[in-house]
C-alpha cells in the first residue's frame, strides 16, 4: 500500500542541495523576482544650499538646489528610475502658516521638465517645515494639536498635488490624517491623486541620516509621543488598518528590514498593497560597511531587497534605487 511506503530517506536529506547545482536551476527556483519599476528613489531638495553635499552614510545620495535635482533625475532616468520620492527642505521655519512657495517651485518644475517620464511622490510632513522639528503643532503645553496639524497636513497635501505631485506620501504618523487628506484632496477636484501612507512607520535609531539632511532633526524631546513603539505588534497593525480605513490607497512598512514580520499581515487584514522603506540608517550601515571593506555593497542590497520582497513588500523605497539597473533589476 501506497500510504505505508517507507521513504528512502537519504535521498530525501539531498533534495534542498538538488536544486541548486547551476545558476539556471537557481535562477528558475527563484521566487522573489522582480523589476526596477518597483523601486523608488528618494531625492533631498534645499533652498539654502548652492553645492551638492553628499549625505554622510548614503553614498550617491545629495542635498541640492533645484537646478542640481533636475540634473539628478535626468541622470537617473537614464539609469532606468522612474519613480521618486521627493523631500524639500525650505528655507524658513515657522511656527505655523507654513510658506510653501519653494515646494510648489520643485514640485512643477520637475513636472514640468520630465512630465510623464516620472511618477513623483511627494513626502507630505511638517518636520522640515516647522521651528521645532516635529512632525505635529503642539498646544502651550506641548501637547499635539491635533485639529490644526490635520488641518495644516491636509492643505499641504493639496498644495503638493496641485503642482503636480502624482502621489502623495504622508509620513507624519498623526491619527485621522489620511482620512483629512483624502477629503481635502477629493474637494478639490484631485481624487484620482493616491495617498501611499507610512502607515507602520515606528519611532526608529535608523533615521539619523535622512533627518541631517532633510533638517528634521527635533529640537526636543523625540517623536516616541507618534510613532510607533518598536515593541510594539498589534498596534503596529492596527496603524495599517487604520491608515486602510481612511482611504490610504496603499500601505508601508519603515524602516524595512526592522519590519519585515509585518508585511504579509498587514496586507493580508487589509487587502491592500504594501511597501517597505529601506530607511537612512539601514542604508548607511551598508554603505559604510562597504567602504570598510566588510561587504559588496551591491551584493548586499540586493540581497535586503530579496528579503522585503520574500516578505511581500510590493515597492521598495531606497537609497541605492538608481544602482538597481547596473545590479541586474
Ligand atoms: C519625516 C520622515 C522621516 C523619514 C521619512 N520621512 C524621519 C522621521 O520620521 O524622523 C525617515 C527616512 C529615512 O531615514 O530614510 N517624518
Amino acid at each position: 500500500m501506497i500510504g505505508k511506503m517507507r521513504l528512502p530517506m537519504n535521498n530525501v536529506d539531498k533534495k534542498l542541495h538538488r536544486l541548486k547545482g547551476n545558476k539556471f536551476l537557481r535562477d528558475l527556483c527563484s521566487e522573489t523576482d522582480f523589476t526596477r519599476s518597483n523601486f523608488v528613489q528618494p531625492i533631498f531638495v534645499n533652498e539654502t544650499i548652492t553645492n551638492k553635499e553628499e549625505i554622510l552614510g548614503l553614498k550617491d545620495n545629495f542635498v541640492m538646489n533645484l537646478d542640481d535635482t533636475l540634473k539628478q533625475i535626468n541622470v537617473d532616468i537614464s539609469n532606468g528610475v522612474n519613480n521618486f520620492l521627493l523631500f524639500i527642505s525650505p528655507k524658513n521655519k515657522a511656527q505655523n502658516s507654513f510658506n510653501l512657495s519653494f515646494h510648489e517651485q520643485v514640485i512643477s518644475s520637475v513636472k514640468d521638465e520630465f512630465k510623464n517620464d516620472i511618477n513623483l511622490w511627494t513626502d507630505v510632513c511638517l518636520c522640515s517645515l516647522t521651528d521645532h522639528g516635529h512632525c505635529c503643532l503642539f498646544n502651550n503645553d506641548h501637547s499635539i494639536n491635533l485639529d490644526t496639524t490635520l488641518l495644516e497636513i491636509s492643505n499641504i497635501a493639496r498644495i503638493y498635488a496641485e503642482a503636480g505631485s502624482d502621489v502623495i506620501a504622508p509620513s507624519d504618523m498623526m491619527d485621522g490624517r489620511t482620512l483629512k487628506i483624502r477629503e481635502v484632496l477629493d474637494n478639490s477636484n484631485l481624487s484620482m491623486t493616491p495617498i501611499i501612507s507610512y502607515s507602520t512607520k515606528f519611532s526608529s535609531n535608523f533615521y539619523g541620516p535622512f533627518r541631517n539632511a532633510a533638517e528634521s532633526t527635533p529640537s526636543f524631546g523625540d517623536r516616541k509621543q507618534y510613532q510607533l513603539d518598536y515593541r510594539s505588534k498589534s498596534e503596529a497593525i492596527r496603524a495599517s488598518i487604520r491608515c486602510a480605513e481612511e482611504g490610504a490607497d496603499m500601505l508601508m512598512v519603515k524602516p524595512g528590514i526592522t519590519s519585515i514580520d509585518l508585511i504579509s499581515n498587514i496586507k493580508d487584514k487589509t487587502n491592500l498593497m504594501v511597501g517597505a522603506y529601506q530607511v537612512s540608517g539601514e542604508y548607511a550601515g551598508i554603505c559604510l560597511s562597504e567602504e570598510k571593506g566588510l561587504l559588496n555593497l551591491e551584493e548586499a542590497l540586493k540581497e535586503t531587497w530579496h528579503v522585503m520582497r520574500r516578505a511581500e513588500a510590493q515597492f521598495i523605497i531606497t537609497y541605492g534605487a538608481r544602482l538597481a539597473k547596473q545590479i541586474g533589476f
